[in-house]
């Protein structure tokens, strides 16, 4: 029996060693240690024995029980870590993959045209002196329409067409008693920054605006302005002017000719429409410019009293202007693109061409 029990120790090392996976190494205990295994078959036979036999087979039996158990945990925490090993081997994360890819000429996105140019206006603006603000995209009729001289029965509401927030149930109006709504201009920023600092003072405020329109390759529900406002002490056209043609001959390179013509706009007075010479044809009349030979480029005029008074400045000692630049349009002018919809379109043939990183 002795001999019997030592052939089964000496069998379950050889399996032990054979076992590939920490499944096997449990069967293998089953196997042996379970109460139908192998040692307990031994075991079960001892009844038979004499006295002394069954006590050295007991001791030897039970010490084996041991050395099996010990081994099979050796066999199993030696299984786990070439098993962690060979996971962390195979999946591994090349963190600089997506790097190497991105140099090796696959698709990958670049900045949008839209901010390549809202940066280099900031940096013009920023050479001249003037701050760079930021206003909410989801504003209250207050800012959007009243403090800018539009009130609620006024006709020039329905100029912008508004996206509005309804309570889904009730329709109720907020408790301070103002509609909210996705801002239709970034004009909403003029109240805000006028009511935060005391004049003189100059500012742009870039940003996404919001209307209900029907899209086409020259209108989009989501499109940018930047908006701008200087306001002091006698503050006039010419100062408009100035700011504008030095804006506009930084961006295109070369100087432009401009002109004004009267446009409405409550929150200004007067309010002009600026046109620039087209710089296709240099005015002498091609489809970019309609043969007209000038480009209508931006809304602009000196601020209307009521406007300076809802920010709350004395209309009395203090005038100034403001403009609204229209990004989507003047992206489109510079690099030709034929349809406004391509800036929402998320096509990455689209935004790669514009300079990368
Ligand atoms: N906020 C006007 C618009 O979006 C543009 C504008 C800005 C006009 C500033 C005049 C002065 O239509």
């Amino acid at each position: 029996m002795l001999d019997k029990l030592e052939t089964l120790l000496g069998e379950f090392e050889k399996q032990l060693r054979d076992c590939k996976t920490q499944a096997d190494v449990l069967n293998l205990k089953a196997q042996f240690l379970g109460k139908k295994g192998l040692v307990s078959e031994v075991l079960g036979q001892l009844k038979n024995a004499d006295a002394t036999e069954r006590k050295t087979i007991g001791a030897k039996a039970n010490a084996g029980k041991s050395s099996i158990l010990e081994s099979i945990e050796a066999k199993l925490n030696e299984l786990e870590l070439s098993e962690v090993n060979k996971k962390l081997k195979e999946q591994r994360i090349d963190i600089s993959l997506r790097e190497s890819l991105f140099y090796q000429g696959a698709k990958h996105g670049g900045p949008h045209p839209i901010t390549l140019i809202q940066r280099e206006i900031e940096d013009i603006f920023l050479t001249m002196g003037f701050e760079i603000i930021d206003g909410p995209h989801i504003e209250d009729e207050f800012h959007n329409f009243e403090a800018l001289n539009i009130p609620a029965d006024h006709p020039a509401r329905d100029m912008q067409d508004t996206f509005w927030f309804h309570h889904p149930h009730t329709d109720e109006v907020p408790a301070d008693g103002k509609k909210r709504l996705l801002r239709t201009h970034t004009s909403t920023i003029q109240v805000r920054g006028m009511s935060q600092r005391k004049p003189p003072f100059k500012f742009i405020a870039p940003g996404k605006v919001f209307r209900c329109e029907r899209t086409d390759a020259s209108h989009e529900m989501v499109f940018h302005q930047l908006e701008g406002m200087m306001v002091g002490k006698d503050i006039s056209v010419a100062n408009l002017i100035y700011f504008m043609k030095t804006l506009l001959g930084e961006i295109f390179k070369k100087d432009v000719e401009v002109r004004l013509r009267p446009g409405f706009f409550p929150f200004v007075e007067p309010g002009f429409e600026l046109d620039i010479r087209c710089l296709v044809c240099r005015g002498s009349g091609c489809s970019v410019c309609k043969k007209v030979g000038w480009v209508e480029l931006l809304p602009c005029g000196m601020v209307h009293p009521n406007v300076l008074r809802s920010g709350n400045i004395d209309p009395d000692e203090f005038n100034g202007f403001a403009f609204g630049l229209g990004l989507d349009r003047l992206v489109m002018m510079r690099y030709g693109i034929d349809d406004i919809r391509h800036f929402h379109g998320g096509d990455l043939r689209f935004i790669s061409q514009f300079q990368s990183y």
